[in-house]
């Protein structure tokens, strides 16, 4: 079994990093495809709590080469503080490959992020103000900086005039902002290269190779489906393809190569920033929710909107990444809820939809339809078999797996590693 995807199925924070680690210690290489810093991945390993935010969580395992795709957009200060901080902690850090090919978030962006945000007023997404948004435009308006730039100070300082050009005339004459000077961004960029050089190469053949010798690489999708920016709730979405899709352009290994594909979900649904949200949770039930699953941003602290679980969410997810598994986390969670909805179909303006309407009118209409099911009290916490669950929990996840297009193959009970109830293997 090669080539493993994991992606978020919601809106993110399904769980990924947990998911990703523990499945370390079955895989040789964790790729990470897509997105940046604006990831936050909580890994809980022996009581001690990791949180990564652009490095892949296969960091975290010894003997996993830990790699960064080149569809991912790097902030170099944060990789290294990132870096320093599990070295501090005695995380070997020393295998990590990072493409040359991939994005560089150069302070200019950050300022940009930002500023649009608050331009947008009322539209705005809510981004995590990363620069995410700002370097993948500018990587597709063919104006971006790549990591291999970064050692040849003439082509730097090149690409770093034509990205400025314009940008300039933005944050003068639009945002009111001081003028970038070309010196300065190409000065603390040279000045940031010379640590990245040993870790850089070129990630897509090292990949390719790995696979030819029958190595399992692992692919950490950060981001998730309905924040994917061609199939989610756009344009409340992040800047990046976070779907299964997206590790082929992310990480230049083609889909003929890809075995199976797990995607990420949370017994209930969380979101942060902006957007739709069909199932939230407006009154004390989504504090509820919010207070006893810890549903707080490890990126930027916001508290994450919470509502129910949306099975017409599950099912548009299992079929754009062509999931062949579902990871369901938070189980735990929803231990002492008397009767737990579950959004079976949506109403848009007296119309039943069965699947996710596509177009963005409709979908900020759509009201839930639920189903109902019994809750538990029992203590659930740290099961670690489907037996042991009570029975009203086993019909709740059975009756998910029903709904959401995919087998349920492993169960989460708890935040750490071994909280966990495994149905079918996730690699073989
Ligand atoms: P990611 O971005 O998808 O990696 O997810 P985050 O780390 O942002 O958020 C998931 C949170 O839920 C983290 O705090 C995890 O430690 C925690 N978590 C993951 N799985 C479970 C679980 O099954 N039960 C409980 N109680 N917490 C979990
Ligand atoms: P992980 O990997 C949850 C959201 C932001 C905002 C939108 C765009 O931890 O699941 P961006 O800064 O990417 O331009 O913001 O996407 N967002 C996330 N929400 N989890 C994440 O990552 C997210 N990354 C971005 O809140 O609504
Ligand atoms: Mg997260």
């Amino acid at each position: 079994m090669p080539a493993v995807v994991v992606v978020g199925s919601q809106w993110g924070d399904e769980g990924k990093g947990k998911a990703t680690d523990q499945l370390g210690s079955q895989v040789d290489y964790v790729v990470k495809f897509n997105g940046g810093n604006n990831a936050g991945h909580t890994v809980v390993i022996d009581g001690e709590k990791y949180a990564l935010h652009l490095l892949p969580s296969g960091i975290l395992s010894p003997g996993v080469t830990p790699v960064i795709g080149n569809g991912v957009v790097i902030d170099i200060e944060v990789l290294y503080q990132e870096l320093d901080a599990l070295e501090s902690r005695g995380v070997d850090t020393s295998k990590l490959l990072i493409s040359g090919s991939a994005h560089v978030i150069p302070s200019y962006n950050r300022t940009m992020d930002k500023v649009t945000e608050r331009f947008l007023g009322k539209r705005r997404i809510g981004t995590t103000g990363r620069g995410i948004g700002p370097t993948y435009s500018d990587k597709i308006n063919r104006v971006g900086i790549r990591v291999w730039d970064l050692f040849d100070e003439k082509i730097l300082r090149a690409k770093v005039e034509g990205a400025l050009d314009q940008k300039n005339q933005l944050l003068v004459k639009v945002f009111n902002r001081r003028e970038v000077l070309v010196e300065e961004i190409v000065e603390e960029l040279l000045g940031l290269a010379e640590r990245l050089r040993p870790m850089v190469t070129d990630t897509a053949l090292v990949l390719n190779k790995a696979l030819d010798e029958g190595k399992t690489v692992l692919f950490e999708g950060g981001q998730a489906t309905m924040l994917d920016i061609d199939h989610g709730t756009y344009p409340f979405v992040t800047s990046s393809n976070a779907t299964a899709g997206g590790v082929c352009t992310g990480s230049g290994v083609g889909p003929t190569r890809i075995d199976r594909v797990i995607g990420v979900i949370k017994a209930y649904t969380t979101r942060v920033g902006e957007g739709p949200f069909p199932t939230e949770l407006f009154d004390e039930m989504g504090i509820y929710l919010q207070t006893t699953g810890g549903e707080y941003g490890v990126t930027t602290g916001r508290a994450r909107r919470c509502g129910w679980y949306d099975a017409v969410v599950a099912r548009y997810s299992s079929r754009v990444n062509g999931l062949t598994d579902i990871v369901l986390t938070k189980l735990d969670v929803l231990t002492g809820i008397e009767e737990i909805p579950v959004c079976v179909a949506y109403d848009v303006d007296g119309v039943r939809y069965d699947e996710m309407p596509t177009d963005q009118s409709a979908y900020h209409h759509a009201k839930p339809i639920f189903e109902y099911f019994p809750g538990w009290t029992e203590d659930i916490f740290g099961i670690k078999t489907f037996e042991e669950l009570p029975k009203n929990a086993q019909d709740y996840v059975l009756a998910l797996e029903k709904m959401s297009g995919a087998r349920i193959s492993s169960i989460g009970t708890g935040p750490a590693r071994d909280h966990t109830i495994i149905r079918h293997a996730l690699v073989d």
